[in-house]
């Protein structure tokens, strides 16, 4: 896959790894950027070799947020018919897991970026936000329902309503990143993680990440009812005859994936 504004490689067994690439403009994301992003992530997430997908900036900024200045004279009919939202939501949508590597700044769609991922691993320069106010508009991927849902109402008013900033120490203390690590190894520390989570079970991955998400979406009862339905389907699987077959006899499993 050859982007203009993003670069794809293949770090480890079963890991891809996507890396925005429009340093100049702290990664802004325009319109090529996120048409390649849903591009990217759709290829990504139908290939079967990828277990798990990285997604990164560079050392100084994960993305800056939306491109202002391809924003400024947008009406609302051109925003919302663009393929604008499609780069968001193709990495929200992934089926296989993604883990964003955040070093700089991770502000407005570009902290959205991270939210719609499902781990979040942060070099200790990481600073998020959400500073649309200051431009007379809002978070429009994401911000103000993942920020409300993972840290409630009232730290989320405070970023979407005053551009209150948080550090990576601050984001992780709030459970919004799993990991903090010095800006030489925060990338090597999240390829790492996505390679073992890449050597487990993948249908087991993939409903896990669902029943998660699921929590999302429904009331208790309903989430827990699906998480019992993906539950019992696994037991479909030749993964699961597996598994349990390798415990008895104190071996490794050997997935399949089927
Ligand atoms: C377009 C951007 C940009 C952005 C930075 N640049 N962020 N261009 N859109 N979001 C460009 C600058 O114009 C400049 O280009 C170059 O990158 C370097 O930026 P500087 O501002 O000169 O650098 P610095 O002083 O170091 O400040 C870095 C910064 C600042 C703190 C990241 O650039 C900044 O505040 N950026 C905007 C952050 C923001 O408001 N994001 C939210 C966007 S709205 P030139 O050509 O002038 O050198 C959004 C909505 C999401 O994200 C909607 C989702 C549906």
């Amino acid at each position: 896959m050859s982007y203009q504004y993003l670069i794809v490689e293949r770090p480890a067994d079963g890991v891809a790894l996507v890396r925005l690439n429009r340093p100049r403009q702290y990664n802004a994301l325009n319109l090529q950027v996120l048409t390649e992003l849903a591009h990217a992530f759709q290829t990504l997430d139908n290939d079967e070799s990828v277990r798990a997908i990285v997604l990164t900036g560079n050392d100084k900024a994960f993305a800056a947020g939306a491109d202002i200045k391809e924003m400024l004279e947008k009406r609302p009919h051109e925003m919302k018919n663009a393929p604008f939202i499609s780069g968001w939501d193709a990495v929200a949508l992934a089926r296989k897991p993604v883990i964003a590597a955040v070093s700089g700044y991770a502000l407005g769609g570009g902290a959205e970026l991270a939210w719609a991922c499902d781990i979040i691993i942060a070099s200790e320069t990481a600073v998020f936000g959400q500073p649309e106010i200051n431009l007379g508009i809002i978070p429009g991927a994401g911000g103000t329902q993942r920020l409300a849902r993972t840290v409630g109402k009232y730290l989320t008013m405070e970023i979407v309503l005053n551009d209150r900033r948080l550090t990576a120490e601050e984001a992780a203390r709030f459970g919004l990143v799993n990991h903090v690590y010095p800006v030489d190894t925060y990338l090597e520390e999240a390829i790492k993680l996505a390679a073992k989570i890449a050597t487990r079970a993948p249908l087991a991955v993939q409903y896990a990440k669902e029943a998660v998400l699921y929590a999302y979406e429904a009331p208790l009862q309903a989430g827990l009812q699906h998480e019992r339905l993906l539950f019992y389907t696994l037991f479909s699987t030749e993964d699961q005859k597996e598994g349990m077959q390798a415990f008895i006899e104190k071996r490794a499993p050997r997935w399949h994936g089927r």
